[in-house]
């Protein structure tokens, strides 16, 4: 059982996707697929942690998938599944709610700004996420985990999980024939590119969101032609024209916002976007750009539509996915239960 190389990510299926998660995420993981064994997963047990109403949740996990597949995850390449359907994640969350201590959760920032003001009222299961994330990713004994950078605390956390445990059980590892004492590998976030922070177009402090009130403040990979232009057009700026270089982008938020979009979009770095664009008012920048993002998502979203038409099909794709994720994860878990000392026939 040696540690290979291999990927796993994972979005929640709740509302649909945007631009943020698919150039903060998405683009990576496609590119990965060219040199890596990856899994990529609906994370449906995640989204749960606030209450979903069970048909449009249904409806948003094939939805997510057809977004995933419409974008260009080769599902037969690539393991593309939904969290639930391999009880591996929840069974090894539970031992990692063993491994990882309350202070390491107190301390995550998505928590507390999920939960709000009241959170007493929140769920055990949004305080215990990263643990049901950790699980994610080792359960396939993942090394590399391309996400925004908004996932960076709760992949250290994974980080911490694993470390912990390696350490917790290491007679124990080295006694099933690991010699090393290396169980877990510390899997290595994969941030980069130039929009691993995508912000609301309404406000260039706050991060693009699903759960952002405002429908101007991002752009769904659902979004038509027409949508996608009403949202750059009424998109935030200020009214300087662009600067010649990155570094008169530093104050200005909202600027920054729309040239890391181009660049990510256009596969291009933002030296080279105001390479193109400096001195240039926004009015004509952002003709550039509804030009560039429509020409990129219209056909994602043309897809998805049409691979929802057939429901069945997304299912078929899904229990195939499972099927191999189950492979993997079950003999996983089976050492694990071993290093900890459970009996299992
Ligand atoms: P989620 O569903 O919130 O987001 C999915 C991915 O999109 C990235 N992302 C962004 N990137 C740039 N700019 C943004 N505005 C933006 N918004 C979202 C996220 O960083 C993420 O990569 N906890 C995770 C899902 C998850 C997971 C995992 C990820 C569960 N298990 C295991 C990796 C490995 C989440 O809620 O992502």
């Amino acid at each position: 059982m040696q540690i290979t190389p291999r990927v796993f990510s994972g979005m929640q299926p709740t509302g649909s996707l945007h631009l943020g998660n698919y150039l903060g995420a998405m683009v990576n993981w496609i590119e990965l697929q060219k040199t890596h064994e990856c899994i990529y997963c609906v994370v449906d047990l995640h989204a749960i942690t606030v209450w979903q109403d069970p048909d449009e949740l249904r409806r948003a996990i094939r939805q997510v998938t057809a977004a995933y597949i419409a974008a260009g995850l080769d599902p037969k390449k690539s393991v593309l599944f939904n969290q639930s359907q391999v009880a591996v994640h929840a069974e090894l969350a539970w031992v990692f709610n063993c491994v990882a201590r309350l202070g390491w959760l107190n301390r995550m920032t998505q928590f507390k700004e999920k939960a709000g003001k009241d959170r007493e009222q929140a769920s055990v299961g949004l305080y215990a996420y990263p643990n049901l994330m950790a699980a994610d990713i080792l359960a396939y004994r993942a090394t590399h985990v391309p996400v925004g950078e908004d996932q960076k605390q709760h992949l250290e956390l994974a980080r911490d999980i694993a470390q912990k445990f390696n350490n917790d059980f290491k007679t124990s590892i080295v006694a099933q024939g690991f010699v090393d004492g290396i169980f877990f590998p510390q899997p290595d976030p994969v941030i980069t590119g130039p929009a691993t922070r995508v912000m609301s177009l309404r406000d260039g402090t706050k991060k693009m969101s699903k759960s952002d009130p405002s429908d101007l403040s991002r752009i769904n990979l659902t979004d038509d032609a027409d949508t996608i232009a009403k949202k750059v057009q009424k998109a935030k700026t200020d009214p300087e024209p662009l600067p010649s270089e990155v570094a008169g982008l530093a104050a200005r938020p909202e600027a920054d916002n729309l040239v890391g979009i181009h660049a990510a979009m256009a596969g291009q770095s933002k030296e080279a976007v105001l390479r193109d664009y400096g001195g240039q008012q926004f009015s004509s920048f952002k003709k550039a750009l509804v030009e560039a993002a429509v020409a990129r998502l219209s056909p994602i979203a043309d897809e998805t539509q049409r691979l929802m038409s057939d429901p069945a099909e997304i299912d078929r794709v899904l229990a195939d996915g499972s099927q191999r994720a189950r492979a993997i994860a079950g003999p996983v878990m089976d050492k694990v239960k071993d290093i900890v000392g459970l009996i299992r026939s």
